[in-house]
């Protein structure tokens, strides 16, 4: 069998059938579910070895669980990771990688664009505990720098932003970052490992929501963070083990099984997405189209840039503002109304009153969220039949 270092070599679309299975006695082909709480020592010494960490075993599966490593593995080895940790969610991801970091007196620059719960994570949940928070224009590298203070220890951002899909230079952060002696973390969901490297551009560590392509089938919740084994030594490990947002083990079958598809389904619901925002982008009724390798977005030579790819998500705002995007989404029949994304199914989000509702007015036009703006996130459908099903959107507006 392949050893962990030659694992490193090959290509995502292998490692993501391959990597880091582990095989029990019985030589199964498809990875095992682990579905048990603890494990079972022959003697005392072996139980004390655990626990000294002479026997690096498994102990109890809050802390560790066989299926749920090889889905940590699978995912360090497609991120170019030393070291992953698997959490029940991408919440739970975000708020350990973040926690993790911080102490009451730091401080912590974030993107003003960022999924309305990671703002209720910075803007409310950390200043409860004496951590202050500072959010900037992401796309404005001025007010990164000019918000890092000596007691700057987390900085954090997505790209591409949920839902307007804005481009935030990682690289470019993660220098401003390191020069204030603080670290970066990068929310990947919208670009997924495949399409984007925030490691590689500077990045200190990486949070995905699982729940989202890597998934990608609608089935269960899931998060992981990816980072250097001394970052996930010094921050994540402990928090983690000692809080418990542990993935379970079924989960994480479901997600490890669910790995061996990513390439070839985000590459077809990539493929899916450029030619539905070339369509939206031809339309009268559509004012505004952004996707993030369209000439006409704001960013596009800093997507080219920094990623391989587009994605499969597209914002786009329709003409008559809420009421013109209800009666695009109501007349939809295949494409789904849900706030997900990333799944087989196209869904389709009015952000405005569903995920980034809680945010209020003020908040979600600094961020440009119009009350016309959709979020598509475009599934593995035929795309004919998917643009069949916009036409009748486009109709009802007409
Ligand atoms: C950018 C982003 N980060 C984090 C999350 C949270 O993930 P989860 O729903 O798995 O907790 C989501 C989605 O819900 C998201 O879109």
């Amino acid at each position: 069998m392949t050893n962990p270092t030659d694992q490193k070599k090959l290509r995502p679309a292998t490692q993501l059938v391959h990597g880091g299975t582990l095989r029990s006695q019985f030589g199964e082909t498809s990875e095992a579910m682990f579905l048990t709480q603890g494990f079972v020592y022959p003697t005392m010494e072996a139980a004390e070895a655990r626990f000294t960490g002479d026997d690096p075993g498994f102990i109890y599966s809050r802390f560790s669980n066989p299926t749920v490593a090889m889905f940590e593995k699978r995912m360090a080895l497609l991120e170019g990771a030393e070291s992953a940790r698997a959490t029940a969610s991408g919440m739970a991801a975000v708020t350990a990688a973040l926690m993790g970091q911080v102490k009451a007196g730091d401080h912590v620059v974030a993107a003003k664009a960022l999924f309305g719960s990671c703002r209720y994570v910075v803007e409310e949940l950390m200043p409860r505990f004496g951590v202050e928070s500072t959010l900037v224009d992401g796309t404005d590298l001025n007010q990164w720098k000019a918000a890092m203070r000596p007691n700057t220890k987390v900085v954090f951002l997505e790209s591409p932003t949920n839902p307007q899909l804005e481009i935030i230079d990682i690289a470019a952060v993660a220098k401003i970052a390191h020069e204030g002696g603080a670290k970066l973390t990068v929310d990947n969901v919208f670009a997924t490992p495949l399409l984007q490297s925030p490691l590689e551009l500077g990045a200190d560590c990486v949070v995905y929501s699982a729940t989202k392509h890597v998934d990608g089938q609608g089935r269960v919740l899931g998060g992981v963070i990816l980072a250097s084994e001394e970052f996930i030594e010094a921050h994540v490990h402990n928090y983690l083990r000692q809080t418990g947002p542990a993935l379970s083990p079924f989960n994480a079958w479901v997600l490890l099984k669910s790995l061996e598809t990513l390439t070839v389904r985000v590459m077809q619901q990539q493929a899916n997405a450029v030619r539905v925002a070339d369509f939206l982008g031809e339309q009268t009724q559509i004012e505004r189209v952004l996707y993030p390798t369209r000439k006409d977005h704001p960013q596009h030579k800093l997507a080219m840039r920094q990623m391989k790819g587009g994605g499969n998500v597209i914002a786009f705002d329709v003409r008559g503002g809420k009421e013109g995007a209800f009666r695009f989404s109501n007349a939809l029949s295949i494409i789904k109304i849900s706030n997900n994304l990333g799944d087989a199914k196209s869904l389709l989000t009015h952000p405005a009153t569903t995920t980034h509702q809680r945010i209020g007015p003020v908040a979600r036009a600094e961020s440009g969220i119009t009350d016309g703006m959709l979020r598509l996130s475009c599934g593995l459908e035929d795309v004919e039949d998917l643009i069949d099903d916009l036409k009748a959107g486009i109709a009802a507006v007409s």
